[in-house]
């Protein structure tokens, strides 16, 4: 059977399912509690369990001492309820509140997504999660010192691997590398979570995603997570590329939309070419969100992007009606 726990000092509730972690049941109703691990070995989901009582499936955890079991100590990312629970925990609110790590990983999967798209898969160490916000962003650290900056587009729940895209610049040192010589096993070292991109999830006004190029990679993050946690505000994906090539993952949001009555997915090319046979809509793609929704003031949007998009769509979307500090972004070169 199910059971509910209440978290103090927050008040937040949540069912915990048959065989569930009470970390995971957490996860997925958008609450973000401490983690690291998430496999019994470092301690950092510890917190206490003030009334009821929770058990080890796999037998008590290694980073679970006896007298810390004994003073009524729990690692959630391992402990199942026994009964409905109270705990004491301290519950994240915002991506600044994550501590960046340095870590290896290891490159499992690369995959051509487009011309000048990979998607990159990585792998951290036995027994380490990365936790973050759908939205953050790692860095790469290249043996130099130098660092290249990439949003995850993995949401947080899903994180066996995180999954990278990298967009080919020409005459890009790393992304160059990423092309021409990376082979799957190589190590990458990166430095992460990092940013304050993420999604206000207390709030209640309709979303509108604006995803520039591979922009689009922190949206995905996004968008997996809010479907996870059955956000059911209205969400409206806008992804402005060049041309039909460039909508590296297009059945993706199609998907989302075709399956959510609240998703709704507008593609946008700025320079569609001749075979590309587009009859969708064509422009700067936050114009193209004005024709469709001329008054913001209700809004609230995400924008990740390139510096000139960002700083464009943020004047024009404010001037009609957006409330500034509804306007969330991301603005990044991409990574040479
Ligand atoms: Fe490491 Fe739970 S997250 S012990």
């Amino acid at each position: 059977m199910s059971y509910k726990v209440l978290i103090e000092p927050t008040g937040h509730e949540f069912t915990v399912e048959p065989g569930e972690a009470v970390l995971t049941a957490a996860l997925r109703h958008g609450l973000i509690l401490p983690y690291s691990c998430r496999s019994g070995t470092c301690g950092a989901c510890m917190g206490k369990v003030v009334s009821g009582e929770v058990t080890y499936p796999e037998g008590r955890p290694e980073a679970l001492s006896d007298t810390e079991e004994a003073v009524g100590q729990a690692l959630f990312c391992q402990a199942q309820p026994n009964t409905d629970l109270s705990i004491e925990v301290r519950e994240l609110r915002e991506a600044g509140e994550l501590t960046p790590r340095t870590m290896p990983t290891r490159v499992v999967r690369i995959e051509d997504l487009a011309h000048d798209v990979r998607r990159l898969w990585l792998k951290l160490p036995q027994n380490e999660r990365l936790q973050y916000l759908a939205g953050q962003y790692i860095d790469v650290l290249l043996r130099d010192g130098r660092r290249r900056g990439f949003s995850l587009a993995n949401p947080p729940h899903d994180d066996e691997l995180l999954e990278v895209h990298v967009r080919h610049v020409p005459g890009g040192e790393f992304t160059g590398y990423v092309f021409n010589e990376l082979k799957e096993k190589a190590l990458l070292r990166i430095e992460g979570p990092l940013g304050t991109f993420s999604l206000d999830e207390e709030s209640d006004r309709p979303i509108i995603m604006l995803a520039g190029g591979t922009g689009f990679a922190p949206i995905k993050a996004m968008v997996e997570h809010a479907i996870y946690v059955g956000i059911q505000r209205p969400i409206h994906i806008y992804w402005g590329v060049r041309a039909r090539r460039d909508l590296y993952l297009d059945g993706l949001p199609r998907r989302w939309a075709s399956e959510h009555d609240h998703i709704h997915y507008v593609p946008v090319l700025s320079e569609p070419r001749p075979d590309d046979r587009w009859e969708g809509r064509v422009g700067l793609v936050h114009n193209v969100l004005l024709q469709d929704i001329p008054v913001l003031s209700r809004y609230e949007v995400y924008a990740a992007g390139p510096p000139a998009m960002i700083a464009a769509a943020r004047r024009d979307l404010v001037a009609h009606g957006l409330p500034e500090d509804r306007f969330f972004y991301d603005a990044f070169e991409y990574s040479r």
